[in-house]
């Protein structure tokens, strides 16, 4: 694997550590200023990274904002798949993300060379990839989706034409099944979706019988058929907005809540349970490593920084701009 992270050079890390009294908000106010930084932040971010962030959306939102932004630097409080998606777009710009750490599940169970392999057993196949992979696993790829572009995107394609999915398994079934085309689907999950339980759902909606359930296509078919709404992390939140009702079970990450409660004050927001129906099982470990503190210091330090060959990065880009080219939308500007 082609390792695409910079880390601060030894001479920052003596000045990792913050005064105790050291105002973060404010230094990191200060070097977005200084640095022509945007903040670009992602829905499963803690509230505090949220509410100091430029701009707010979902995968395809983000890869939007990192193409088209004049700032000479994107800080990517998200996790490194979407950093790398803001380097291959936007090469000139320093990218930098609060943790080096912050990866993904998804990421991790595609390899390249595997990939490669599975990719070689069906050769007359395009292959689909969502954006949730390496930039290695991108430049494998023939076009790139996210959870919002992904039917549309399949929709236009050939009838006849085969393809390959990766790596979520369930969004693949989700998609096979809404798009009633057949697919070779790598066997990927997300850690955090994947752990929802039909069973604790279930007393959850007995016990809250007005509720309208918003779920990820991430999620298996178990817990998306008990869904009236499924769609991407943005799709969630203005379906919670705009419909009917004031009491919402959400199988997502959980901290997309918190812009839902800032948009919708007076409704009701329940994060879906998981297996012993009282865990905290709706937090992403990875995006959980951001911080302010980090955050604060990735801009001071320019570093963990994204880096990458030319040639990789062209080869991933080629997929990656097919996406962009196939739809827009605004997402959430503040
Ligand atoms: P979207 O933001 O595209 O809905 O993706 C969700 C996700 O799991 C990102 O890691
Ligand atoms: Fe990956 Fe799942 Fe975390 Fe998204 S929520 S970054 S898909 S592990």
């Amino acid at each position: 694997m082609i390792n695409t992270i910079v880390e601060a050079g030894a001479d920052a890390a003596t000045e990792n550590s913050l005064d105790p009294f050291f105002d973060v908000e404010n230094g990191i106010n200060r070097l977005r200023q200084e640095k022509n930084a945007i903040i670009l932040a992602h829905y499963y971010q803690a509230p505090e990274i949220q509410d100091i962030a430029d701009f707010i959306g979902d995968s395809l939102d983000l890869s939007r904002k990192a193409a088209e932004t004049d700032a000479d630097m994107i800080v990517f409080c998200g996790v490194k798949f979407m950093a790398e998606c803001a380097k291959i777009l936007s090469p000139e710009k320093i990218v930098v993300l609060p943790d080096s750490q912050a990866g993904c599940s998804l990421e991790d169970s595609c390899k390249p060379d595997d990939f490669q392999r599975f990719k070689d057993k069906f050769p007359d196949h395009m292959v689909l990839s969502y954006v949730n992979c390496s930039a290695e696993v991108k430049a494998l790829s023939d076009i790139i989706v996210t959870s919002s572009n992904a039917k549309a995107i399949i929709d236009q394609l050939p009838i006849d034409q085969k393809i390959i999915f990766g790596p979520d398994r369930h969004l693949g079934a989700y998609l096979a099944k809404e798009t009633g085309r057949h697919m070779e689907i790598w066997p990927g999950t997300c850690i955090v979706h994947e752990q929802f339980n039909e069973r604790e759902l279930v007393k959850l909606m007995i016990n809250h019988p007005n509720a309208s359930i918003a779920a990820h296509p991430e999620c298996p078919e178990n817990i998306l058929k008990h869904a009236d709404h499924i769609g991407s992390t943005r799709s969630i939140l203005e379906y919670v907005t705009k419909a009917g009702g004031d009491e919402f079970i959400i199988a997502t990450e959980q901290h997309i809540i918190h812009q839902m409660q800032l948009i919708s004050p007076g409704k009701t927001f329940i994060a879906a349970p998981g297996a012993d129906g009282t865990c905290n099982c709706a937090n992403c470990p990875y995006m959980a490593l951001n911080d302010l503190d980090k955050l604060y210091l990735a801009m001071k330090n320019e570093a963990p920084r994204i880096e990458m060959p030319e040639e990789l990065r062209i080869a991933a880009l080629a997929p990656l701009q097919k996406m962009l080219n196939f739809s827009s939308s605004p997402g959430a500007t503040k």
